[in-house]
């Protein structure tokens, strides 16, 4: 595991920060009353000491506020966004090293087992053997199929082919054409950049979700996708004209195995900083919105 970022420790609690501050400002502010002159009043009037006094106390005060609030606030930002950078980089290493094992590791068992049955197959002259290895080669193929499957959705490789955008229109696109479903994609933003790979993998799925529940929960007539690029943020919006259900009914409820489609939604886009909106009723569409920030300036597409 990698290292915390060895700045991640507040000098001070906030309590401790609150009683700085009010120290700083009971002691500035009678340092100035003793410093100006007791017949101060007499020659330029109550009203001019107060002000007198309310400027030398701000203009002592914002040095000190920026010291010791600013400067900490500056560093809880900074921390965050290490430990969002670190967290995610983690996580996405994690997937990779499980992707490799899986198709390498179990993948591969399953591909010598397959061998070992073809080999049974081709060379047994007992009718029963042959049946039963050709029906074990079968069983053999799809689980292989499924380790293969299973080791690609831990992280798209599409993503690093074709990059988000094109991904993101190629799958909408099958979908559409799989169920009969017009699925509009407004997404050309995309097109020409890449994006930190947390947030692409993060987007993707996402999408993937919000697309896959419309098309099996909504029976919808429609399916809208649009993904904008802001100065900061990827701001994104999956919506369709189904039938609609009461959020609440779902992700409130208790049980041990409550759906996790959308509380992934709504972990992955949390994690990365982001706000994600759910908004449904029963008779009227749902629509999956998020906002996510851009860790960094996106980059042009090679
Ligand atoms: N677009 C939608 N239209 C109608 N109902 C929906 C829609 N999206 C979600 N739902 C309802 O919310 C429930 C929870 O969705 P969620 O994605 O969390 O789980 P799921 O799709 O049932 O299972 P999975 O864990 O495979 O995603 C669904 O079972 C469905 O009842
Ligand atoms: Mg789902």
């Amino acid at each position: 595991m990698n290292d915390l970022p060895y700045y991640c420790k507040l000098a001070l609690h906030p309590r401790q920060m609150t009683l700085l501050v009010l120290f700083l400002v009971f002691v500035i502010e009678a340092a100035i009353m003793l410093a100006l002159p007791a017949r101060l009043s007499e020659t330029i009037g109550p009203l001019g000491v107060a002000a007198t006094d309310s400027f030398l106390l701000t203009v002592l005060l914002v040095p000190c506020l920026w010291w010791v609030i600013v400067k900490p606030l500056r560093r809880i930002a900074d921390c965050r966004q290490h430990l969002l950078d670190w967290a995610l980089s983690g996580e996405e290493r994690k997937a990779r090293q499980l992707a490799r094992d899986l198709h390498d590791g179990i993948g591969q068992i399953a591909a010598a087992m397959n061998i070992g049955l073809a080999s049974i197959e081709a060379n047994s002259t007992e009718p029963g053997i042959i049946e039963q290895a050709g029906k074990l080669r079968e069983v053999g193929r799809q689980l292989h199929e499924s380790i293969r499957t299973l080791a690609r959705g831990l992280r798209p490789s599409v993503l690093d082919d074709i990059g988000l955008g094109p991904a993101i229109s190629h799958y909408t696109q099958e979908t559409a054409a799989a169920f009969a479903i017009p699925i509009t994609t407004n997404a050309s933003d995309l097109d020409k950049v890449r994006l930190p790979e947390a947030i692409e993998t993060a987007v993707f799925r996402v999408v993937q979700e919000a697309v896959s529940n419309a098309v099996r929960h909504a029976h919808p007539q429609r399916i809208d996708l649009d993904i904008l690029l802001t100065d900061h943020n990827i701001e994104l919006s999956v919506s369709d004209d189904g039938c609609g259900f009461e959020p609440e009914d779902i992700l409130d409820c208790r049980s041990q195995d409550k759906p996790f489609g959308l509380i992934s939604i709504r972990e992955r886009v949390h994690l990365l900083g982001g706000t994600a909106l759910l908004t449904s009723r029963r008779g009227r569409g749902t629509q999956i919105s998020a906002s996510i920030p851009l860790l960094s300036k996106p980059l042009p597409h090679a």
